[in-house]
């Protein structure tokens, strides 16, 4: 089966793979998450042509953002307030992996004049500063979505917890509120109470939660003495904190469910929608073997469900989700025990 340009079509061969991420119907439930593949316009053609779901641009950071209104108020005259250390930092530095804001509206509009996949943009931060603005540029530049990454550590210790959820929650309805898209908050692991607080951000008008942002430690360099970053892929072993939280969520908020961190293989594609997940997004394993690799977890997918006789995602999404199983507690504490208590009894016979 062909569609509208001439691609084979993944999702209509064989069962239904089509999903339903953000109220949006993709016709697989592989998305390309942010990453420079994504910021391609050759690299999101290629992976277009492989079948992918959706593709979620990489970030524009809230640092660029304040660089470049700070270096219009200057360029305008109006700068003689401006805070001369805003032109420092990591803005220069970002401008080398994603070249500004008109740079990025621009590929909005050229991946939407080229993909079939839906388009999502992302904007990354942590506070509210003047998002909404951009996030209505984003919408009205054609994104289908928008992802809001909420990537920061809470190092103040004058800041309680209650006062750092408080001020996301603002900002995704600030966000949610100004465009009319959907908006889905990328979130760490490291939030206390995630499942309530998950209600919270879905109640403040997040359409969808992606789970989880990799946080990248530092690194101490002992030649130097110097702290500085070190990048280093995933791998599968890293799925099963994302596998846990969508079992714990799918039927319990109502919002769209992405898992992200670890998803290698369509076995990992598989085990994330049977825990509950809309979408498994993949980012590491696409920048290892290219954007061609989304055919292989496509594919594997398919012959998996033909194998089962599933005839569709949605049939299968969920299965085996905390509300589902006949065990629900083996994704809490109990999973803990179980698992030093099996470790043990190999390592003592
Ligand atoms: C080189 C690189 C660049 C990334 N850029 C972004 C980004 O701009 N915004 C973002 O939200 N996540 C970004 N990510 C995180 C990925 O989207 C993804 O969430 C993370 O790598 C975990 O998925 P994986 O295990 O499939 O790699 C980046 C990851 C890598 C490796």
């Amino acid at each position: 089966m062909t569609e509208g340009n001439g691609h084979r079509s993944p999702a209509t061969a064989g069962p239904d793979l089509s999903a339903d991420y953000l109220g949006l119907r993709l016709r697989s439930p592989v998305v390309a998450s942010c990453s420079p593949l994504t910021g391609d316009l050759a690299s999101l053609r290629a992976l277009d042509l492989a079948g992918v779901g959706a593709v979620v641009l990489p970030s524009l950071f809230e640092e660029q953002l304040e660089h470049e209104a700070e270096e219009l108020d200057r360029y305008l005259g109006l700068g003689s307030d401006v805070n001369p250390e805003a032109t420092f930092g990591y803005a220069p530095v970002l401008d080398d992996y994603n070249q500004g804001s008109v740079q990025y509206l621009k590929l909005i509009r050229d991946a939407k004049a080229t993909l079939e996949a839906p388009v999502i943009s992302s904007l990354n931060g942590s506070t509210r500063g003047g998002w909404t603005e951009y996030a209505r540029m984003l919408a009205d530049a054609g994104s289908d979505a928008i992802e809001l990454n909420l990537y920061q550590v809470a190092a103040d210790p004058n800041r309680t917890g209650r006062s750092i959820e408080d001020e996301t929650l603002a900002l995704v309805a600030s966000v949610s509120g100004a465009c009319d898209v959907p908006v889905a908050v990328k979130l760490s692991p490291y939030w206390s109470g995630l499942a309530h607080f998950a209600g919270r951000l879905v109640d403040a008008g997040a359409a969808g939660l992606v789970l989880f942002n990799r946080f990248y430690q530092p690194d101490i360099d002992l030649e130097t003495l110097s702290v500085g970053p070190r990048l280093v892929l995933s791998t599968s072993d890293e799925l099963r904190l994302p596998l846990r939280w969508m079992a714990i969520l799918h039927g319990r908020v109502a919002a769209s469910l992405a898992a992200t961190s670890g998803v290698h293989d369509s076995a990992d594609v598989l085990k994330v929608l049977l825990a509950g997940a809309n979408v498994a997004m993949t980012t590491s394993a696409l920048l290892r073997h290219g954007p061609e690799h989304v055919r292989v977890l496509v594919d594997g997918v398919r012959d998996w469900m033909v194998e089962r006789e599933y005839t569709s995602v949605e049939q299968l999404t969920g299965s085996v989700s905390q509300i589902n199983v006949g065990d629900p507690a083996a994704f809490e504490r109990a999973n803990y025990i179980d698992t030093l208590t099996r470790y043990a009894s190999t390592f003592l016979h």
